[in-house]
């Protein structure tokens, strides 16, 4: 039987959704990207259909600024903003970065808890109403879209909070969000602090009320889900659900979660859910972050079923134990696809099928890349040409080209590389010993880099089965501080190895080049 949600408001209800993948995302340790990473989720956000993208936080650095603006001019339809604090420099630097968006926004901010109050900003309760009220009325002489968040709001004084919302909305703020910032609330509780602000604030009504959940107890979506059933209209969330410590409120689980149970929702997102597992892919890809196996909707065990009692079930009929379909969420049913007489033509075609986008990557080059893997791989598979064309999409212009690697390797005899870079057009060849043929090849492209960076992580990865398989390799180095991923794939795994390492160094550059962060205090 159908339980119909409380909070549910006409026949054109839907949820929104505000894509933090670019900021709350980005903010988190060892998930930087450069600008054209950047673009490349911000055009899958709008594949996705999302309704706002947070682009980043303009005032924090010029890079921040620089990619707002970029991700701001790339997209169309989904409103684009700015994070800000309650500050001048702040408020101009996000209305200046978004000022070329179709639809530009701004998100302003300020903590409204006590113990944020006392020890993070030694603002008074006062002090507070009248930053907030006063950023709102300043952006407001510029834009109209406006978004005002309580940050800590889930450790906030509910009437403290009704009373600062209640003037920023006067102010003209015209969504409020109400973010569970530490994940310290319970969904029952976060969701009666939304039903009370909804029925306390004057003017409730004309504003789209926003949750903004963090994973601290493992219970952004649950939390999210209570704040709809309560009156919540938008939910700010990551691709992965990525975000600082152990991240926001997953995107695919929050949007699948409203679909499978419309029946007691009675609401749900504007996304188009194939474009769910192509974000998910090129996400994990741009920061080197591998998807968890039991990750739900996206994990590679997410449709997997093991059990012999499952199986039996599942093939008498798929809903005994399935609730989605894996091909609603854009999962490629990894069948046998091309093969060595394969054209051009059809190989394109394979990647417009698998949703891919071509922009940026060299098609004669990933086709060409395509004809040698079939003549490696007896078998080439619809996750080896997605691997591929990520590969081929890595190799855009950049400081460090690979251009040659010899490695030797016995029982008798200590691991050897020989590596050549291409740098400004010119060729710098190094060589090295190491423990073994990674680690010889890596410290040979760090004396051809001239950069010493610690290896943080090294994971290597099978894209499908068998000794032929494409190998997908990730690390993460740390170089002064700053820390950042690199990819690569091949079917060798030392070229792998190798083409990460590249790719790494290459973001290692990128980042030095761009002006360090500024300090982002209260
Ligand atoms: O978690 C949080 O409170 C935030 C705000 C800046 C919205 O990210
Ligand atoms: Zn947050």
């Amino acid at each position: 039987m159908a339980i119909e949600n409380p909070a549910s408001q006409g026949a054109t209800d839907h949820v929104r959704i505000f894509d933090t993948t670019l900021r709350d995302g980005e903010q988190s340790p060892g998930c930087t990207m450069n600008v054209e990473e950047k673009l490349a989720i911000a055009r899958q956000l709008e594949r996705l259909n999302v309704d706002v993208i947070e682009a980043g936080f303009a005032a924090s650095s010029p890079g921040d600024f620089d990619s707002v603006r970029r991700v701001a001019e790339a997209v169309t339809r989904p409103v684009v903003l700015s994070l800000s604090r309650t500050r001048a420099e702040d408020i101009d630097q996000a209305l200046k970065a978004v000022d070329g968006a179709g639809n530009p926004g701004i998100h302003i901010f300020i903590a409204t808890s006590d113990i944020h109050l006392k020890y993070k900003l030694n603002m008074t309760r006062e002090d507070v109403l009248d930053a907030a009220t006063w950023a709102v009325a300043r952006a407001k002489q510029h834009l109209d879209y406006i978004e005002f968040s309580c940050e800590d709001a889930s450790r906030s004084d509910w009437d403290f909070m009704v009373k600062v919302v209640t003037e920023v909305i006067r102010a003209g703020a015209r969504i409020i969000n109400l973010p569970d910032t530490t994940g310290h609330a319970i969904p029952e509780e976060l969701g009666r602090m939304f039903a009370y602000m909804r029925e306390h604030v004057p003017g409730a009504e004309s504003v789209i009320w926003s949750a903004h959940c963090h994973n601290d107890l493992g219970l952004a979506v649950a939390n999210s889900l209570a704040a709809i059933r309560n009156g919540a209209r938008q939910v700010e969330c990551t691709i992965n659900g990525i975000g600082e410590r152990a991240g926001n409120t997953s995107m695919e689980e929050v949007v699948m979660a409203l679909r499978t149970r419309r029946d007691l929702m009675g609401v749900e997102s504007r996304v188009d859910t194939r474009q769910i597992y192509p974000a998910s892919r090129l996400l994990a890809q741009v920061i080197g972050w591998p998807v968890p196996p039991n990750k739900p909707i996206v994990g590679e065990n997410a449709f997997a079923h093991e059990a012999g009692i499952h199986q039996d079930g599942v093939l008498k009929h798929k809903l005994t134990y399935e609730i989605m379909k894996p091909e609603d969420i854009g999962i490629p049913s990894n069948k046998l696809v091309l093969g060595k007489h394969s054209g051009r033509h059809a190989f394109v075609n394979r990647l417009k099928e698998l949703g891919v986008h071509m922009d940026g990557v060299d098609v004669e080059r990933a086709f060409a890349e395509f004809k040698s893997l079939c003549d490696k791989k007896k078998v080439v598979y619809d996750d080896d040409i997605l691997a591929l064309v990520n590969e081929e999409a890595r190799r855009t212009p950049e400081a460090f080209e690979l251009v040659d690697m010899k490695v030797t390797s016995s029982t008798r005899a200590t691991p050897r590389a020989e590596v050549t870079l291409r740098v400004k057009g010119a060729e710098r060849t190094a060589e090295s010993d190491g423990d073994g043929m990674v680690d010889a090849c890596f410290k040979a492209l760090y004396r051809a880099a001239g950069i010493n960076p610690t290896l943080e992580r090294y994971s290597v990865k099978s894209i499908t089965g068998g000794t032929d398989a494409l190998g997908e390799v990730s690390c993460l180095v740390r170089n002064d501080g700053m820390t950042v991923a690199g990819q690569g794939a091949h079917s060798d795994i030392v070229m792998a190895s190798a083409l990460a390492m590249v790719n790494a160094l290459n973001r290692l550059k990128a980042r030095q080049v761009i002006a360090q962060r500024v300090d982002v205090g209260p």
